[in-house]
């Protein structure tokens, strides 16, 4: 029957609401699958739904629906469910007869009010863990309840859904062949699957079927609506419904249906035989749903609501399809809380009764003492990364290791973070951005090529190959063994191709017979010669590439199918050691650190290593640094590392002795700087920097009043803290020093004077600070501000300020300090210091941050004049400012920007990040200005009335730490989102930024209403 001819219009719900149940209200029509359902509103309540059945419906079906409802209001009263209203006649079911004299059943039922689950977004682990519990609650409330109208065939019930085999014609043959392969697998488990525990459950939690509390930040599932589809049927297939749906929308499907099912555990236990049919019961709701969407779009062409969930259905079936089946059960059992290897316990009690020495593995070396190595991403003894990725010097250090410890055998790397594993191969785009493959899960044994290898126990050859790919194992034998009737594997890579594939897959080998020889690069996978020895419990559905690294959101799982193999040799040096947890590190710092220090995000991360554009955290995760302006150059650049390790193994001594690195890195900076400032003192850091400024202006002005920038910040010590309005007029700051003076914060979006044309305002207010001063009987002696004020929200100065405010300064005989410690050396793109950009020459300019790339480092230059009044007979003397290796540093920084053109770099990644931020900020009001040159952008966000939204910045800020992104926020309302990375930063690196700003941008905290 065509959907329009049987359709029921709202007038008419209404005239039916007021006949049958004496209620007045005003009705909408809400999608329906099969009933035909009105929101019900009335003025200060809560309000009903209005359900009326298609003709000649199953009466005895909806007493059942009403009944579920009924049994869930008396067995669990705390439980929010739509309760039962009778009509006149005190009838929960109501009958009507259509315009075409066929009977329609009516239903009224209370109305839950909330926001369905799929307007939620984000939907983070603790929403979808109460999507899960929520279901439990339900399920738990349902048990014991039966009904004979719950029993009855029905086409969404999973249990059976095998007649979608039937409709596989309607499909493309890619398309079947997915289909076929989970019908066939659900098919295959029938026998047990039928066994399972049974109960009447909802059958349809979906994403429009689940209630959602309010709150933004903090989203709860708190019901369940639409009992249309409940049956009696196995109880898992509830949880795979919820599943199906909560998978829908992820880059990792798997990974998203984990929160759900524990949350589930939480409140209904599931068994373990459930588990074993869960991925298949997952993938065949998806089946159904993607065959009644094609069945439907045939049948009823104009009701579009009856294939809504057929895209994303199709994409999670698309990836289940390349999902382990076993894996994914073992994924269920662990987020369960059973041990996600059902032979685990086995294994392990086993093995604790069974030890070898590691001598039975290479028999030849006749060793049994081992000398842990430590290749994790925070291991020193590996140092740079690029030292570590060349393999003769890597096994030259191996060499004299093994010389120092000649009786024991080099050896580790179970459940090591590693970092070698940075090829793009290793990385994919999991639920909360880009994921690295990088925790070992072998043990690494470093012996010289052709050392023979044995086995340990008896064995049967499983796979013999050569694997020689990127980094992967070269020569690569598994053998299975076995433990009673439990078989687990051992795996040998790195061997050299032909004693591996002189192996066939069926050979019997015997306990310590010979395996193969370790292999020499390149035919080893391009190692060190080293054997990975590795245990399985199982061999998943691996052929050839049995994964070696696993990802850290996997790794409780990947523990459990790879346990440690120094089980098997129990040596106490490899034995795994109680890591300093990231607790005890903050734990420590609170007591024993200063307590005004702070840390970034909520929790704080451990960063162990930099690498270009990237500093990456104890665990190996990578993140991308939108941060740090000081590792200008990149975060331990290969030539800044060695320029400093070099120099520091010569001679590090003070300015009293000559040196050439002195003179090298003063003619590097002059040759930046306009032929004015030639003179240089070197310091440690943008503090001392802007403090030895400061002395330079008494020396040279005989004055000490110094007029500055609101919310400007020039450093840490007294002085400078008394010229920083961001430290005095800030969080328990004591307001401007007498001999401060602070001029509005020159911001054209929000500040005192707004537009284009404030020039002439801003510097107004500069004059007006210099008459503050005469009005006290002093004159000025400094002017200071940042080309780009950095910590008042990253404000561009408006254009011809700085020239005219210069030239106030100068006709009252003032001094003009350009601090350049945030915007030097580059970073603006269209020049190399930031006053450039204002056609203006300082008198002296202070150098910090990106000089050293990390190393303390700082400068000051200055005209002669300045330097020759500053000499006044008192000696400069700095213990460590212009030391040989902080000028070896600070030239090569200069030299790499110079030759490596990072400045025109900085002028045209900037320039596209910039263009694209703009863009972004029209489709998303929130974003209210977006400013800045070159690497040194920021993002103000704003409401409609442009008041500031720091508790949204500060959202967004660590949202994207979530997605593997480091951003920081400031200016006075910290709403503004500052942008000033390494400036290597590539455009594929800003592309990466703004696809997750638009993504995030896109969650329900930041929409402005
Ligand atoms: C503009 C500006 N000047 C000076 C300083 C002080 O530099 P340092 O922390 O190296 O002492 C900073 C530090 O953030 C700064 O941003």
């Amino acid at each position: 029957m065509k959907y329009n001819t049987i359709k029921i219009t709202p007038s008419e719900a209404e005239k039916i609401l007021l006949e049958l149940y004496g209620i007045k209200g005003n009705a909408s029509s809400l999608p329906g699958y099969v009933d035909f359902n009105f929101r019900i509103k009335i003025e200060n309540e809560e309000g009903y739904i209005l359900k009326i059945t298609r003709p000649e419906e199953n009466k005895k079906y909806l007493e059942f629906q009403q009944h579920v409802l009924q049994f869930i209001e008396i067995n669990d009263e705390s439980l929010i469910a739509p309760k039962v209203i009778k009509d006149k006649n005190d009838d929960s079911i109501s009958e009507i007869t259509d315009g075409f004299g066929k009977k329609r059943y009516v239903r009224l039922l209370t109305w839950v009010s909330g926001r369905v689950w799929s307007s939620v977004n984000p939907q983070l682990e603790d929403f979808r863990f109460s999507l899960g519990k929520q279901c439990g609650i339900l399920t738990k409330a349902l048990l014991g309840f039966d009904h004979p109208e719950a029993h009855y065939n029905f086409e969404w019930d999973i249990a059976q859904s095998l007649w979608t085999k039937e409709q596989l014609h309607l499909f493309t043959t890619d398309k079947k062949e997915i289909l076929s392969y989970h019908q066939d697998n659900f098919e295959a488990t029938q026998a047990a699957y039928l066994s399972l525990r049974k109960s009447v459950v909802h059958n349809d939690p979906n994403d429009n079927n689940i209630i959602v509390s309010s709150d933004v930040l903090n989203p709860k599932a708190i019901a369940a609506i639409d009992y249309g589809d409940a049956i009696y049927t196995q109880i898992i297939n509830d949880v795979a419904i919820l599943c199906a749906y909560g998978a829908m929308g992820h880059n990792n499907p798997l990974d998203a249906s984990l929160a759900l099912v524990k949350g589930y555990h939480s409140t209904f236990p599931l068994e373990e035989e459930e588990l074993e049919h869960l991925f298949h019961a997952i993938a065949m709701r998806l089946v159904i749903i993607v065959t009644r969407a094609a069945m439907s779009k045939i049948e009823e062409p104009d009701n579009e609501y009856l294939w809504i969930s057929e895209k994303p259905a199709w994409e999670v079936l698309k990836k289940w399809h390349k999902i382990s089946p076993e894996f994914a059960h073992y994924c269920f059992r662990k987020a369960c809380g059973f041990t996600a290897h059902p032979n685990e316990k086995l294994f392990n009690n086993w093995v604790s009764k069974n030890h070898f020495q590691i001598s039975v593995l290479f028999p030849s070396i006749k060793l049994n003492d081992a000398h842990h190595i430590d290749l994790s991403v925070s291991s020193t003894w590996i140092g740079h990364l690029e030292d570590f990725n060349n393999l003769e010097l890597f096994q030259f250090k191996i060499d004299q290791l093994q010389k120092e410890i000649p009786t024991k055998i080099i050896a580790g790397g179970y459940l090591e973070p590693r970092s070698i594993y940075n090829s793009k191969a290793y990385d994919r785009m999991g639920n909360h951005g880009k994921e690295s493959r990088n925790i070992h899960l072998g043990i690494d044994y470093w012996l010289p090529a052709t050392t023979p290898v044995h086995t340990l126990l008896d064995g049967e050859v499983i796979i013999a190959v050569n694997d020689a790919g990127d980094k992967e194992y070269g020569g690569l034998v598994i053998l299975k063994h076995q433990i009673k009737a439990i078989p687990f594997y051992t795996l040998y890579g790195h061997l050299s191709v032909k004693s591996a594939t002189k192996n066939k897959v069926g050979d019997v080998i015997k306990k310590g017979a010979k395996i193969g020889e370790l292999g020499n690069y390149p035919e080893n996978g391009n190692w060190s010669p080293h054997l990975h020895f590795q245990v399985m419990l199982s061999l998943l559905d691996y052929q050839v590439d049995y994964p070696g690294v696993a990802y850290h959101s996997e790794i409780e799982v990947w523990k459990s199918i790879c346990p440690d193999p120094n089980l098997l040799f129990n040596s106490e040096p490899l034995q795994k050691k109680e890591e300093t947890s990231l607790k005890d590190l903050i734990n420590y710092r609170k007591t024993h650190l200063g307590k005004s220090l702070s840390l970034h995000y909520k929790i704080p991360i451990e960063m162990v290593r930099g690498a270009g554009q990237y500093l990456i955290d104890s665990l190996g995760r990578k993140y991308l640094d939108t941060v740090n302006n000081v590792a200008h150059v990149g975060h331990e650049n290969y030539h800044i590392v060695k320029a400093g390790q070099e120099q520091m193994a010569l001679i590090n001594t003070n300015t009293r002795y000559l040196h050439k690195n002195i003179n090298a890195l003063a003619k590097e900076l002059i040759e930046t700087l306009p032929p004015e400032l030639n003179v240089l003192h070197f310091v440690n850091s943008g503090s001392e920097a802007n403090e030895l400024a400061l002395r330079m202006v008494k020396a040279v002005t005989g004055e000490k009043d110094i007029i500055a920038s609101e919310v400007g910040y020039h450093g840490n010590t007294n002085m400078c803290v008394d010229i920083s309005s961001y430290k005095f007029d800030g969080k328990g700051g004591k307001g401007a020093p007498e001999h401060t003076h602070i001029f509005p914060l020159p911001d054209t979006f929000r500040g005192k004077y707004r537009g284009n044309h404030t020039a002439e305002e801003y510097a107004n207010e500069v004059r007006e600070q210099i008459k503050n001063i005469h009005s006290k009987g002093r004159n000025v002696g400094g002017f200071i501000v940042e080309p780009i004020i950095s910590c008042g929200g990253q404000i561009e100065l408006p254009k011809g300020f700085l020239k005219k405010a210069y030239q106030i300064v100068r006709e009252a005989r003032g001094i003009c300090i350009s601090d350049e410690v945030q915007t030097g050396c580059g970073r603006m793109g269209k020049t190399f210091w930031g006053f450039q950009l204002h056609d203006v020459v300082p008198d002296i300019v202070t150098i910090g941050k990106p000089l050293g790339n990390g190393h303390p480092l700082a400068a000051v230059a200055c005209t002669q004049e300045v330097a020759e009044k500053f000499a006044d007979g008192t000696e400069y003397f700095n213990t460590f400012g212009g030391n040989p290796v902080s000028c070896a540093i600070g030239t090569e920084v200069i030299r790499t920007i110079k030759s490596k053109n990072l400045q025109e770099n900085a002028l045209v990644v900037g320039a596209f990040l910039k263009a694209e931020l703009k863009t972004l900020s029209k489709d998303f009001p929130i974003i209210g200005d977006v400013r800045g040159q070159g690497l040194f952008l920021g993002i103000e966000l704003v409401d409609l009335q442009l008041n500031p939204l720091a508790a949204q910045t500060n959202y967004l800020a660590s949202r994207m730490k979530d997605f593997g992104i480091l951003m920081s926020i400031d200016g006075p309302d910290q709403n503004v989102l500052k942008i000033k990375p390494p400036i290597i930063f590539t455009k594929e690196n800003a592309e990466e930024l703004l696809f997750t700003l638009k993504s995030v941008l896109s969650e329900n905290f930041l929409k402005l209403n």
